[in-house]
């Protein structure tokens, strides 16, 4: 939310005294004193004007993970390991996961405990690409491109699939961009030419790309730049 906006949501503040306070730079939001109305709180921001602390910020905590097959991306399962237990972290409890996998898929998965963050990655309206390389048990043909880029009609749900992208790798291969998640959607959307998907991997999610030195079952935080950049 916009500094200005979280100001004057607050009893104590009407929108001229948000303004002043901005432009005597006397808010502060993670120790950096700001004036632009438009600087970007989150959940986990340090807020404060002069001394007063507005919003007691809790540190904000990223993780790039790739996922290996055989794991479930919930927090906690009766028969088989989950994502966040391959986390040597404390207070797992606040974590999630940003955009689940199913269990034999692998690729980039991230955990956080910052919710507004990972609404933006994962929200359509954000149309941020989810990437994923894809292989199937039979040749994809050339009409799956123009169909994926129209739309694939769901009946459960009782939609049509947002445009994606498909870049034809070899005959049983290739890379496709989506801006949703739905339920098992890449496998549905092969599957909507009865070609089974036997591989997939999911390679970046907006500007985030799979950090080619974690092995499957590895993770790292991410840097300050990759979180600013979502
Ligand atoms: N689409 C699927 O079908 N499965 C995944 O794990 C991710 C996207």
């Amino acid at each position: 939310m916009r500094v200005d906006r979280f100001l004057s949501n607050l009893p104590q503040f009407n929108r001229q005294q948000v303004r002043l306070l901005l432009a005597e730079r006397r808010v502060t939001v993670d120790g950096v004193a700001v004036s632009d109305p438009h600087h970007d709180v989150r959940e986990f921001s340090l807020v404060c004007v002069d001394d007063a602390v507005l919003q007691a910020g809790k540190p904000a905590r990223y993780f790039m993970l790739h996922k290996p097959q055989g794991c479930v991306s919930a927090t906690s399962d009766p028969q088989h390991p989950t994502v966040l237990d391959l986390l040597d972290e404390p207070d797992k409890v606040e974590l999630h996961i940003a955009g689940r996998l199913d269990f034999n898929t692998t690729g980039l998965m991230l955990i956080t405990n910052d919710g507004q963050w990972s609404r933006r990655l994962t929200q359509p309206q954000t149309k941020l690409p989810k990437v994923y390389y894809v292989q199937t048990e039979q040749d994809i043909g050339p009409e799956y491109a123009a169909m994926f880029a129209k739309g694939v009609y769901f009946a459960f749900e009782d939609l049509t699939t947002q445009p994606a992208e498909l870049e034809l790798l070899s005959s049983r291969t290739a890379r496709l961009s989506i801006i949703e998640g739905r339920y098992h959607q890449v496998k549905r959307m092969f599957g909507y030419f009865d070609n089974k998907v036997i591989g997939l991997h999911r390679e970046r999610m907006g500007p985030l790309v799979l950090d080619a030195a974690l092995a499957p079952g590895q993770y790292r935080p991410l840097t300050d730049e990759e979180i600013r950049q979502v």
